[in-house]
């Protein structure tokens, strides 16, 4: 190192750090890393070396995308800045001109916009469908069909279709299978184990669980995953080495979490059943969720006011609930999918899809029981 002051004050501190054993992984809060020598450089393009350049990966980003993947049980993850990242790079892994894509017609509206109004410039067909019984894929597929895109628990009505049975009939067509699974998480279901090529989440949900970080995770087969680790790196959607740290020591918690929230859910979805100021609850059925990994169906519970004219008053009246546009926190939340998400639906898609002006999702959390019980209550009283 230099003598001179200027010199020392740039270079101070990092020799020390190297021997640190730290016991919680360390934020490489770097957008580049350092290297001893040329051949150093040779070996990582040789593919020997791990890191060069965040952009192209960090142990933070490894750290997050190989915890999901083992979790989903799949071969190999990659994570990126964002849910919609991490599904456009799996799209791009499967996706070319001229394909056409088969999806729920329940499925995030970030991820129609994706493939209706960008993939289309590229020629990639969107062409959404119901998944009722009346439905075959069979019938519906074409010779430019390439992928069944499907979420596992939808948003905001929280219908579960029977997944191993889609997924079945999806590779029985010769077809690939992306599943997003944000809204059950590993914990609940792990799609690959069904047949499912590709599983997206977006970790700003149940993976982080504290709304404080926006990442997005895709898990599946190494070949799928490497062509999608390109597609994050040309494209620019890498996480942030701190973004990938918080959800990382998020994740951690995921199953406690979800055994608390999923059983508070299930307390708030009874409660709600026999409330007079509720018409309807929309929470996964036991028989629906049989093919879960357990006895539990999620954490999010939808229901419609009986009189659409209380919503304002409803939200009002909340106090330490808040209304925030988003889910999957530590902490009990409610939004309102007209205003927010489907703000886009015209009346008539409204009344066909139930997604109506006194609907209310939950995104049930981790407090007392009773607390939220009382406080639903109180709310839907006045
Ligand atoms: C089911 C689902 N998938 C994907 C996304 C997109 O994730 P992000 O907002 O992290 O980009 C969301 C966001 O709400 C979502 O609910």
């Amino acid at each position: 190192m230099g003598e001179r002051f200027e010199t020392t004050t740039v270079h101070i501190g990092h020799a020390p750090l190297r021997q640190a054993e730290s016991k919680s992984t360390p934020i490489y809060q770097t957008s580049v890393f350092a290297f001893d020598s040329l051949e150093e450089v040779e070996k990582y393009y040789a593919g020997e070396g791990e890191y060069l350049y965040t952009r192209n990966g960090n142990p933070n980003q490894a750290e997050l995308a190989f915890a999901v993947a083992r979790l989903e049980q799949a071969e190999a993850g990659v994570s990126a800045a964002s849910g919609m990242g991490a599904i456009m790079a799996g799209l791009l892994s499967i996706l070319s001109p001229g394909d056409h894509v088969l999806a729920s017609h329940e499925i995030y509206g970030g991820t129609y916009a994706l493939l209706q109004k960008e993939l289309s410039r590229f020629g990639i067909e969107l062409e959404c469908i119901v998944l009722d019984e009346g439905t075959h894929l069979a019938s519906r597929v074409r010779p430019t069909t390439k992928l069944f895109f499907v979420e596992t628990i939808t948003n905001p009505l929280l219908t579960v279709v029977d997944l191993p049975s889609w997924i079945r009939q999806a590779k029985e067509l010769g077809l690939f299978v992306m599943v997003d699974n944000t809204f059950a998480t590993p914990y609940l279901v792990q799609p690959i184990t069904f047949g499912a090529d590709l599983v997206v989440h977006s970790g700003t949900k149940y993976i982080g669980g504290h709304s404080d970080v926006t990442c997005g995770v895709l898990v599946g087969s190494r070949p799928l995953i490497e062509r999608a680790t390109e597609i994050v790196v040309n494209y620019g959607a890498s996480l942030s080495p701190f973004e990938a740290w918080l959800a990382a020591r998020g994740l951690k918690t995921l199953a406690v979490r979800m055994e608390r929230q999923c059983d508070n859910a299930r307390e708030v979805a009874r409660f709600l059943q026999s409330h007079p100021a509720v018409s309807r609850v929309y929470y996964p059925s036991q028989e629906a969720t049989s093919f879960f990994a357990r006895p539990k169906q999620g954490a999010m519970v939808s229901f419609a006011l009986r009189d659409e004219s209380e919503i304002y008053e409803f939200y009002r009246a909340l106090d330490w609930i808040q209304f925030v546009p988003s889910l999957a926190g530590v902490e009990t939340s409610v939004s309102h999918p007209v205003t927010t998400s489907h703000r886009a639906f015209s009346e008539e898609q409204r009344q066909a899809t139930g997604i109506t002006m006194g609907l209310v999702r939950i995104s049930v959390g981790i407090e007392a029981i009773d607390d939220i019980l009382s406080e639903l209550g109180r709310a839907l009283g006045k």
